[in-house]
């Protein structure tokens, strides 16, 4: 399978940790449709960590968690696509899952059919407990291998944190989405580090296998499994189709000033979009220079900007887009059409 555009969904991780079952993650699915989540794109419900039992079964197959699961994971699955979405689990390269519990390696052929079996469609995969002689990228090229002839189309999530440099070497694996950082928390510090972070990674982005900055803490106002301090939050249907676009065409950065990112992203049909970050302390009026973006004065050539947050018409602008004043941790999103200079 190809994933043109990057995958969307709710995971348990960040709210429940180890505190899942059957009844919540039913729950879940009705309250993703009832929400209007479903509408907005994301239809991938995933269980992360902590569904199994402690050991493998005599024919070394993985065992749902009976008291968590009564009814298997089979009914799970079935019930997440009877509400209209895709149905994810979680499982881990090495020995064991970063939770302790039984790990894919050596098992990756059987665990994927047991995966497919099930009705799985997407598979978050982790990195701990790795054994020390064992290089990170064979073992997702093994589980690659493992869900590509599974029989069933399912999403491969690599979970390696970043490290031993998984950007080089990811894409050979078959990953669809790559964890390009550590675990997120709930807090602004945690969300600028990891934003932070995308400015050397945001090359490696791309259709087929997306940078993943990990889970939005949007919403979870400091309660949860990754609780800290809390943020506040905003979301916008026309902020998801800039993330959602199907060009797939990575943003860069048009101001290398990691505390005041200016990205642009040029857009399917020829809109660009033009996003600022204000990562600092204290008010920031950034700004973007055409010329940074290949509209340099002789081209003739200006933006007519709508601001995406707003819905404000923002005119006609040539050489320069000079932001009003943005706030502290706040940002501003616009979409530019291409227009004749006056
Ligand atoms: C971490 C991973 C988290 C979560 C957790 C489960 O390694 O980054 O997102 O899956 O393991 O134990």
């Amino acid at each position: 399978m190809i994933k043109l555009t990057p995958p969307m969904g709710w995971n348990s991780w960040n709210t429940y940790g180890h505190n899942i079952n059957e009844a919540l993650i039913k729950e879940t699915a009705d309250a993703m449709v009832d929400t209007g989540l479903l509408a907005a794109g994301y239809d991938y419900l995933v269980i992360d960590d902590c569904w199994s039992e402690r050991q493998r079964d005599e024919n070394n197959r993985i065992v749902p968690c009976k008291e968590k699961f009564p009814n298997g994971m089979k009914s799970v699955a079935d019930y997440v696509h009877s509400k209209g979405l895709k149905f994810g689990m979680y499982s881990c390269a090495g020995n064991y899952t970063c939770a302790v519990y039984p790990g894919s390696f050596e098992y990756e052929f059987i665990d994927a059919a047991t995966f497919a079996e099930w009705g799985v469609d997407f598979l978050k995969y982790d990195y701990c407990f790795r054994p020390y002689w064992q290089q990170g990228h064979i073992l997702y090229k093994r589980m690659g291998f493992a869900l590509e002839n599974c029989g069933r189309d399912i999403l491969f999530s690599a979970c390696s944190w970043g490290v031993d440099e998984t950007h080089k070497w990811i894409k050979e694996t078959g990953a669809h989405m790559w964890r390009s950082t550590g675990d997120i928390n709930d807090s602004w510090e945690s969300i600028k580090t990891l934003a932070q972070k995308q400015i050397d990674l945001q090359p490696y982005n791309g259709q087929g296998c997306f940078n993943d900055m990990d889970m939005l803490v949007v919403g979870m106002y400091g309660k949860g499994n990754v609780a800290l301090i809390g943020c506040t939050d905003d979301t916008n249907k026309d902020i998801i189709a800039i993330n959602q676009d199907p060009a797939g065409r990575q943003p860069y950065l048009t101001d290398k000033n990691p505390n005041n990112m200016s990205w642009a992203k040029p857009l399917d049909g020829g809109d660009i979009a033009l996003g600022f970050f204000n990562l600092t302390d204290s008010n920031q009026c950034p700004f973007i220079p055409f010329d940074n973006i290949g509209l340099n004065r002789s081209t003739g050539k200006a933006l007519h900007l709508t601001n995406l947050w707003t819905g404000e018409d923002l005119g006609v602008h040539k050489d320069i887009y000079r932001a009003p004043v943005i706030a502290p941790h706040g940002c501003m999103v616009l979409r530019g059409k291409l227009v004749d200079a006056k």
